[in-house]
């Protein structure tokens, strides 16, 4: 069977990265996916730098609408960043009919909704596990692993800069802004850190797996943010001093108020007994604790940023999409569109 074809938006660190992973594991991919899975199309504002992780055989571009809109390209694969241009050329993308793949965590948590109904409507399918915990398969775990159960409460670190600051500054005792320069030098930081810092790349990521989780829409807007920007060196100490340490968590649970059942959304630093597995997670490694019915506790730890990590959950959203594409020719593929059930009106 022919390969399906693929058109790659951006080709940076992540982008580079699932270039390279598809062609260094291409045959145990193609034995999965159950056919070939080929980048063809390339859209890069740096024309030449991409032709340099490409090599020949692939079209590289600088309009990235000639992708979308080409009619030979199956799955586009979105990984500029944003979400104004990201939310057009995803939308386009869908109304041609193809299966998108999108390792975009603001652009799902700012758009999510109008890109599903546009998918479902559309019968594509749009996956992101790249979005939230880089490599870790949480998106799976929630949607495919767990399905059986009635989930309790998502927590974890989901930020990889900030708590490599954490332990940086703690372990180092250097100060906020050296680490933060280090973050950005070893590529874990977003182009704008502030999102990083305040929290909001977090809430992002726990927008998107409260969704998942609950059934409800993504409500970014929603959500409690606060950061780690105003913490300093030494509270950092007196935490350590007293047995705890701190930690930027992201955690959404099931709530009952006299108001009725409603959904919590929160990120902020939090003191965590030392003695947890979960306060232990140090550098840029991502970690998230799942409560569920019938499963109980279960804890999901590993690289959560970075060009492979994330690549890997990119193709491994792309062996998916081929697989259901390919059993369907239609592509509707229903169990992983998104479906927000009865809880939709649950306030958060
Ligand atoms: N800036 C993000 C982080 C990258 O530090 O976790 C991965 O989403």
């Amino acid at each position: 069977m022919k390969p399906i074809q693929v058109g790659l938006l951006g080709i940076g660190t992540v982008g580079a990265g699932t270039f390279n992973v598809l062609k260094r594991n291409q045959e145990d991919i193609r034995r999965r996916a159950g056919r070939g899975i080929e980048v063809t199309m390339v859209a890069a504002r740096n024309t030449e730098r991409a032709r340099s992780v490409t090599g020949d055989g692939v079209q590289v571009v600088s309009d990235p609408f000639a992708v979308v809109n080409h009619p030979d390209i199956d799955i586009v694969v979105e990984l500029i960043g944003g979400y104004e241009l990201s939310r057009e050329l995803v939308l386009q993308a869908i109304a041609n009919g193809k299966h998108v793949v999108t390792a975009n965590k603001a652009l799902v948590a700012l758009h999510g909704n109008e890109i599903f109904a546009a998918a479902q409507e559309k019968g594509v399918i749009v996956a992101f596990e790249a979005a939230v915990a880089g490599g870790i398969p949480i998106i799976k775990a929630l949607r495919e692993g767990l399905t059986a159960n009635r989930i309790e409460s998502v927590a974890g670190i989901i930020n990889g800069t900030t708590n490599f600051i954490l332990s940086e500054m703690r372990d180092k005792g250097l100060d906020f802004a050296t680490v933060l320069a280090q973050a950005q030098a070893l590529g874990y930081a977003e182009a704008d850190p502030t999102f990083d810092i305040e929290g909001v790349d977090a809430a992002h990521k726990l927008t998107i797996m409260s969704a998942i989780a609950f059934g409800i829409p993504v409500q970014f807007d929603k959500a409690y943010v606060e950061g780690i920007s105003q913490l300093q060196a030494v509270d950092i100490r007196y935490a350590e001093q007293l047995g705890y340490r701190i930690k930027l968590l992201g955690i959404t649970r099931r709530t009952t108020t006299a108001a009725g059942e409603g959904i919590e959304l929160r990120v902020h630093p939090t003191l965590i007994p030392a003695a947890r597995l979960i306060a232990n997670v140090e550098g840029a490694m991502n970690a998230v604790l799942v409560h569920a019915d019938a499963l109980g506790v279960t804890l999901y730890y590993g690289k959560g940023a970075g060009a492979e990590p994330t690549a890997s959950a990119v193709i491994a959203d792309l062996v998916d999409v081929t697989r259901l594409a390919t059993v369907d020719p239609s592509g509707r593929v229903p169990h992983l569109a998104f479906q927000p059930n009865q809880m939709s009106d649950v306030a958060i």
